[in-house]
């Protein structure tokens, strides 16, 4: 394979989808558009086709051992590397009435969103890791967000949200550890927050659309080698 290959978690709606869509049309770029559901990635698949923009997929589960191996082992057999992984797959249980407070919000809500959110991205990109090491590049993007902030914690611009916010410092943290842990290396790891969106998860009145959000994914997902930003 000629081409870079770009692999983007839960990419068949919303912000994932956008950022497949965009990256897919840089001639250097192959794009993976993954999702859990197999209807539902082919049938994003499609709709890209249908504007002459073409992807690969394939499913993927974050949450699941058992699909992010048979994942590795695809995209190992059918392209042997892998050059740009976006964590973009995530949950947001916001809207549920426990989750404006740490009184009420439960255990098992917890439970759900940090594994999708923290516990999956560490899986997948340990299970990548050793083909972005066997060429020494890699460029990772995690989408956050910027409720994560430790200095908007108390205020009261959003709202509680202890579940997802909890969630994503723990991305921020995770990112900053990967990144620690590949310093020298030409594989570079980066978080950032797309703002608030316009899709299943950020609703219609979110003054961002997915396509604005992606942007500064695709600008990480490219990033030259001296572009190391946290
Ligand atoms: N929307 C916003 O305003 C906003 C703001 C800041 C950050 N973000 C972040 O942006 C990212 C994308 O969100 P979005 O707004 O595009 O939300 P979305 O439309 O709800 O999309 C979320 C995507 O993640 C996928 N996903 C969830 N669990 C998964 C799993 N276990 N394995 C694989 N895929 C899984 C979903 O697939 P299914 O359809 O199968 O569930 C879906 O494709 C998230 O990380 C979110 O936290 C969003």
């Amino acid at each position: 394979m000629a081409q870079k290959v770009a692999v983007i978690t839960g990419s068949h709606k919303g912000l994932g989808y956008a950022i497949a869509r965009q990256l897919a049309q840089e001639e250097d770029i192959r794009v993976v558009l993954t999702s859990r559901r197999e209807q539902d990635g082919l049938a994003a698949q499609q709709r890209l086709s249908s504007e002459n923009i073409q992807v690969d997929f394939h499913p993927l589960d974050v949450t699941s051992d058992v699909s992010v191996q048979q994942f590795t082992t695809w995209v190992q057999q059918t392209y042997g590397r892998v050059d740009v992984l976006v964590n973009n797959a995530g949950i947001n249980p916001t809207m549920q009435p426990e989750e404006a407070s740490l009184l009420t919000v439960q255990m098992e809500t917890m439970l759900i969103t940090l594994t999708t959110n923290v516990l999956a991205v560490a899986r997948i990109t340990q299970a990548l890791m050793p083909l972005m090491k066997a060429q020494n590049y890699g460029r990772i993007v995690n989408v956050s967000t910027e409720m994560a902030c430790l200095t908007s914690m108390g205020g009261d611009y959003y709202p509680l949200a202890p579940s997802y916010r909890l969630s994503k410092v723990g991305l921020n943290g995770l990112t900053a550890l990967w990144a620690k842990e590949l310093q020298g290396s030409n594989i570079l790891v980066n978080a950032y927050s797309p703002g608030w969106m316009q899709t299943d998860m950020g609703g219609s009145n979110a003054p961002f659309t997915a396509d604005e959000g992606a942007e500064t994914a695709v600008y990480l997902a490219t990033l030259p080698e001296v572009g190391l930003i946290l």
